[in-house]
Order: C-alpha cells, then sequence, then structure tokens
C-alpha cells in the first residue's frame, strides 16, 4: 500500500488526477468509477484537465462500481445518472464506453454475472478508483462480505442506508444493490482509493493499520500489488505512521518522474 497524505479535499483530488491521467494518456484504458461524494474532487480535477490541457477521454472504457437495485439508469439517484452528472457527461468519453450494472434488471442474479465478465472480457480494469464507507465498505461490499465475492446482489447495511439517506428526500433508500465484488475490485491493476473527513477516519485506520478482515471490506487492498490510499487530515487522523508515511511519500515523490510509473 502506497499512503499520499494531503493538505485538503483538492490536493487529495489533484494527487488522484495526476496518477489517473498518467494511465489515461498512454493510450487505451479501462477505468473503474466510484460514485459519491470522495471522488468529487478528482473528476472535478479530471473535467478541468480536460477543458484547459486537452486530456481526453475518447479511449477510455469505464465500468462503475455499483448499483442501487430497482432503480432505472434514468433515474436521478441512479448511480448511472450519477456519475453522468458528476464527470462523464462534462469530459469527451462516448456515452456508449460507459458501462454500469442495470438496477431494474428483470434477474439480477443473471445481470451481476452479466457484468462481472463483461469486464473480465474488457481486459479488466487499469485504474480503479474507490471511496470507502464509514463501515469500511467499498462499493456495497458491507462488513462480512467474503474477500473472495465477484459482482453480486447486497443487502445495504443499515447505516449505509442511512449514510445515503439525504440524497433520497422521500426516504425510499433502496434495501439492494449490484456491486462489484470485493475479487472482482482486487483484480483491478491498480486501485485509488481517496477518503476526506474525520467520520472516514476509524475505517481508514481499519483498512491500513487493521487485519485483513471482511469485518472492514477495505483491508482487502491490504492483499492488492498497488493500492494508493489518497487521504485529507481528518480521513488520516487516526493513522499511527503518519511519520512513516510521509517519509515515504517524500522520498516515492522523487521517483515519481517517470511517466510510465507514476504510482510507484
Ligand atoms: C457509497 C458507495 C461507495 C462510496 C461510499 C462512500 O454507499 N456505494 O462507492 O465509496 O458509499 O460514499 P461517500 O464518498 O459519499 O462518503
Amino acid at each position: 500500500m502506497q499512503i499520499i497524505l494531503c493538505e485538503s479535499a483538492e490536493h487529495v483530488g489533484v494527487r488522484a488526477a495526476d496518477i489517473i491521467e498518467a494511465r489515461v494518456r498512454q493510450g487505451p484504458a479501462v477505468l473503474g468509477l466510484a460514485t459519491g461524494g470522495s471522488p468529487k474532487s478528482t473528476y472535478q480535477e479530471l473535467i478541468r484537465r480536460h477543458r484547459e490541457e486537452q486530456l481526453s477521454f475518447g479511449q477510455v472504457t469505464a465500468f462503475t462500481l455499483d448499483e442501487y437495485a430497482g432503480l432505472p439508469p434514468g433515474h436521478e439517484q441512479s448511480y448511472y445518472s450519477s456519475i453522468r452528472r458528476e464527470f462523464t457527461d462534462h469530459v469527451d468519453l462516448p456515452l456508449g464506453q460507459l458501462i454500469t450494472p442495470q438496477g431494474d434488471a428483470p434477474d439480477l442474479v443473471t445481470e451481476a454475472e452479466r457484468y462481472d465478465a463483461a469486464i473480465v472480457a474488457a481486459g479488466g480494469v487499469d485504474v480503479q478508483i474507490l471511496g470507502i464507507g464509514a463501515n469500511g465498505h467499498i462499493g456495497f461490499n458491507e462488513p462480512t462480505s467474503s474477500l473472495a465475492s465477484r459482482t453480486r446482489v447486497k443487502t445495504l447495511a443499515g447505516a449505509t442506508r442511512a449514510d445515503n439517506a439525504r440524497y433520497f428526500p422521500e426516504g425510499d433508500v433502496p434495501r439492494l444493490c449490484l456491486t462489484q465484488g470485493l475479487g472482482t475490485i482486487r483484480e483491478a491493476k491498480l486501485a485509488i482509493l481517496v477518503a476526506m473527513g474525520e467520520n472516514k477516519a476509524a475505517a481508514v485506520q481499519a483498512m491500513v493499520e487493521g487485519p485483513v478482515s471482511a469485518h472492514c471490506p477495505a483491508s482487502v487492498l491490504q492483499l492488492h500489488r498497488r493500492a494508493v490510499i489518497i487521504l485529507d487530515p481528518g480521513a488520516a487522523s487516526q493513522l499511527s505512521m503518519q511519520e512513516y508515511y510521509r517519509e515515504a511519500q517524500e522520498f516515492n515523490d522523487q521517483l515519481d518522474r517517470s511517466p510510465t510509473r507514476p504510482w510507484l
């Protein structure tokens, strides 16, 4: 794991965008996109680079992480609508290259299997962007999710539904979802997790410094060959080894100049 400590949410977005840009400029790329508040500063920075620095997403295929069950893609709160609103509608990624699980598919089990197979058929995800839930979930893999799980139907935890209730003014937060599994996410060639705010600090500490455990699903990233964790001061506040992470980052930044290995 590489831990990058940043001074602000905006700085988190810049560091994440640096890594994504380096990969996208290399040629055709498969990105994994998370929704939610955490990646917003990353998407805003990528949109800025698209507008001002000719960063093109024309050769990118994007797979989203998860989707609420029962919501058609056009529903305002679907993650399909959300990722379009927050990111893809503002860059030149062709709409046909934005791929999401169909939350309103008649057979969700088959849809989950189809989605998992589509990721494999695309050659796998090159760079997966992740947020983390306050209970340690990534995607919608709630605590006790199998560390080997594939894309499947999950029941949302009460805490997650409460966290996301702010997006559903009618109070009708779905109970089920489709989510890439922890085993699926682990296959991404590079995983970037961004987190900000003190309400994520305990989950971040468990993910980075706790045991690998289904109790904190994000801790599966300890088994990932290339996971980069980018944090603002609030999200990093419970980490016990901050001094080491800073030293390592200063050294890594000196090595970061190679455009082919931006995530050293
Ligand atoms: C949501 C999403 C996750 C997201 C997480 C944190 O429920 N399924 O992909 O990373 O919870 O959300 P936020 O970034 O808004 O705090």
